[in-house]
């Protein structure tokens, strides 16, 4: 068996666990959704599945994480009473593998994105025949998800400390910087004031059961949580990790970014005639193109800078999370199959070039290949956001509130009685009853939609 790695610091283990959740989720599916389904009461219904459902399976992650110190498959095989519970590892395995092969492949939209801003490129004139044109091409998208994948891999190779916590610390101070700049520009600009107040008033009538749903789906995948990806991390986390406080910081930073992006997009969109917030998936790659040639028409430099900089955010964003998929997956092919970490990544990264190319390929010459009207980007998309996720996470909790080795998840949470957490029965009990009891109900009221 290899040596397993660690974390070296607290800051590390909470820069390298909100990279994870930190991601295209946060600045390109939450504005999305925000726009689409009403603003500031959507962010109400986020911000209430954060604390009460989100934040428990986060929690309960760390706990199975830490408490049996490897992958996701063996911790179940460690700590469970029976060998069926290694299902759900299997489940968090199955979802790595298949979530980063289609954000991989918008994650490289992002990096043309941010070659093209660099090199003056973005086209305001027709944004959205530039954008369908590249997404329908069969090589070039494929070409940059790759080199997108190749950028993971180098991290992720490089192990633990010297690969994913030394670039989580220098990448994700430089995230929150741009994007607080990113802020400034945006709410500076004229009309701005349209679109701040589109995201502080709430608009109830616009919460229908749909958006609940939406709302949750959108908090698991924010957060990465569902999938054991925050497990893996935390089998890496030191023993007087505070687990609860990590916790908290990391929903915090998370749900800030996703707010303050909303703060980055709505105004600049806002001041431009005639654009229009609900713009869908295309909102970050349509809308903002021509968002950033008619809003700084007069003043070309600032357009340039608020592009390159928009777009390396995204970037960043995209890598830090896009690690941690990656880490679930090797991990497991490391330590399951007694590979060196650089065979099992390599192995890992391959069998995603091969999902990621089917996955680019939907929006070209596959894009008539489809199941029930989806295509394999689709499909993947669909079966983890809205299945996967939420069934690991009913499982997750219900397995640390109630299948664990009595006090075990007590002495966790509290690192065998020598840390205070305060409201700690409270949180036992989200873990306990609420979390499996609430996604249960919003997961079950999906499934029988899907077969009427
Ligand atoms: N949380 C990431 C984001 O917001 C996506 C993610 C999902 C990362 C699952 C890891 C695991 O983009």
């Amino acid at each position: 068996m290899n040596k397993r790695g660690s974390f070296d610091s607290k800051l590390g283990v909470v820069l390298a666990s909100a990279g994870s959740a930190v991601g295209l989720g946060n600045i390109w599916r939450f504005p999305t959704e925000v726009g689409q389904n009403g603003g500031a009461a959507f962010i109400l219904v986020y911000i209430a599945f954060v604390l009460f459902l989100a934040l428990p399976v986060m929690v309960s992650e760390f706990v199975i994480g830490r408490s049996s110190g490897t992958n996701i498959v063996h911790a179940f095989r460690k700590l469970a009473p029976s060998r069926w519970w290694m299902t759900i590892g299997f489940m968090g395995v199955l979802a790595g593998f298949l979530v980063l092969s289609f954000y991989s492949v918008v994650a490289g939209w992002t990096l043309k994105f941010t070659v093209d801003a660099v090199a003056y490129r973005i086209s305001g004139a027709d944004p959205a025949q530039a954008f369908n044109s590249f997404v329908s091409d069969t090589w070039s998208p494929m070409l940059y998800m790759a080199i997108f994948l190749l950028f993971t891999h180098l991290v992720v190779i490089r192990g633990i400390r010297s690969g994913i916590e030394r670039y989580s610390k220098l990448m994700m101070p430089l995230l929150l910087l741009i994007i607080l700049v990113l802020v400034g520009c945006s709410i500076g600009m004229p009309g701005s004031a349209e679109g701040i107040r589109f995201l502080l008033q709430p608009d109830f009538t616009k919460v229908t059961p749909h958006v609940v749903l939406s709302a949750m789906g959108q908090a698991f995948f924010s957060l990465s949580v569902g999938i054991g990806c925050l497990a893996t991390y935390a089998s890496y986390f030191k023993k007087d990790m505070n687990l609860p406080g990590s916790a908290v910081h990391v929903c915090a930073i998370d749900t800030l970014v996703a707010i303050i992006s909303g703060f980055v997009i709505f105004p600049a969109v806002f001041s431009v005639k005639g654009v229009h917030p609900d713009a869908g998936a295309g909102l970050v790659f349509i809308t903002l193109p021509h968002v950033f040639s008619s809003a700084f028409a007069q003043m070309s430099w600032l357009g340039y800078f608020f592009s390159v900089l928009f777009y390396l955010l995204l970037l960043l964003a995209a890598l830090t999370s896009s690690i941690s998929m990656h880490e679930i997956c090797t991990s497991f092919v490391s330590e399951h199959y007694n590979l060196t970490r650089k065979k099992a990544a390599t192995l890992v990264t391959l069998v995603y070039l091969v999902l990621g190319a089917a996955c680019s390929l939907s929006f070209g010459p596959w894009k008539d290949y489809t199941l029930a009207g989806m295509t394999v980007f689709g499909w993947f998309d669909f079966a983890t956001a809205m299945f996967i996720m939420p069934l690991g996470g009913i499982f997750i909790s219900l397995f640390t509130g109630w299948c664990m080795k009595r006090g075990l998840l007590t002495d966790e949470l509290t690192n065998n009685g020598t840390l205070k957490v305060r409201g700690l029965k409270f949180l036992i009990f989200l873990i306990r009853w609420v979390a499996p009891i609430g996604v249960g109900m919003v997961f079950l009221d999906q499934v029988v939609k899907l077969f009427n």
